[in-house]
């Protein structure tokens, strides 16, 4: 079995929601340096648009901008009725798009709580719901289709950060929603497994480190301190795992939940080998 029967996708079309920027533009740089068409989503058009062309002009394979609201149903059907415009069936699609939101315990807001949940919970669901059609329509027995959660470390692990969230729990919901997709697509060869990332230097990252979403100038530091591989991850330790579940090498994996976090979950000690001082 060579390498490219095993991991190639070339030719696959893809989703990734959330592909403006941060996660999802590393994972669709990895579907379209391999010669994926890839359909990326945000909710800010003119920042969707530039990076679908920049990303095009990259690689010279297809990457097209769809903007939408994908934390409600009419964004979702709008996003739907776009896409369904240019293919008629989907190989992957990558529910990435997330939000988070932090605050003392005693007033935290019910406005974050909702977006959150909304964006992290529903959104995937009804977008996933959605794209049935044509993720069944990609679908086979030899080669099933696939659908990649973008969780998170703080769905299996509380968050060090002193304040509350609403993160962590939607982020556990969308990990649990994984498995009951998964069980209930399985034997209509639509696979469903979700990554949970650790810490990736991005606008979200940014402005949980204090950094106000300026990635460049963020200081990760404190990142760096609290991760056992000593630093933040890389954009094709990302796009490597997403590119694997949307292969054919993942095609017997099912409802799993993957950390990519460099041991943060399962090896989290990180032991000072400087020893006594
Ligand atoms: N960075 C990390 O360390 C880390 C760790 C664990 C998990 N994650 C997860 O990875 C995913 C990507 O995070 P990131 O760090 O790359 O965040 P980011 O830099 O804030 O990017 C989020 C992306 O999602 C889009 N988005 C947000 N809400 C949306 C909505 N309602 N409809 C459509 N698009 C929407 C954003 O564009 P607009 O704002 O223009 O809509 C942007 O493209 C998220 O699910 C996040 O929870 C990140």
């Amino acid at each position: 079995m060579k390498l490219n029967d095993l991991f190639s996708v070339e030719g696959k079309v893809v989703i990734v929601t959330g592909g403006s920027r941060g996660i999802g533009e590393m994972i669709a740089r990895g579907f379209l340096a391999n010669g994926a068409r890839v359909y990326i989503s945000s909710r800010t058009a003119d920042v969707c648009n530039a990076t679908a062309e920049r990303l095009q002009a990259d690689y010279g394979s297809q990457c097209v901008s769809i903007p939408a609201d994908l934390s409600a149903l009419e964004g979702i059907d709008g996003f739907v009725a776009e896409f369904s415009s240019w293919e008629d069936r989907l190989d992957v699609l990558v529910n990435n798009a997330g939000v988070a939101a932090g605050g003392a315990l005693e007033d935290f807001p019910e406005e974050s709580w909702d977006r959150v949940m909304e964006g992290n919970v529903k959104g995937p669901f009804f977008t996933t719901q959605r794209l049935l059609p044509y993720l069944e329509a990609a679908a086979s027995d030899d080669s099933p289709a696939k659908v990649i959660n973008i969780g998170s470390v703080d769905g299996v692990k509380v968050s060090p950060f002193p304040s509350v969230s609403s993160y962590g729990p939607s982020k556990a919901a969308l990990h649990q929603l994984t498995r009951v997709l998964a069980a209930h697509l399985n034997q209509r060869n639509v696979l469903v497994n979700a990554i949970a990332p650790g810490p990736f230097p991005t606008v979200m990252l940014s402005r949980g480190f204090g950094g106000g979403g300026d990635v460049e100038n963020t200081d990760w530091g404190k990142a760096r301190d609290l991760n056992p591989r000593g630093r933040v991850g890389r954009p094709e330790e990302i796009a490597g795992l997403a590119i694997f579940l949307g292969s054919h090498a993942s095609d017997y994996i099912v409802g799993e939940v993957i950390t990519c976090d460099g041991g943060y979950v399962s090896a989290g000690a990180r032991f000072d080998l400087r020893g006594p001082e």
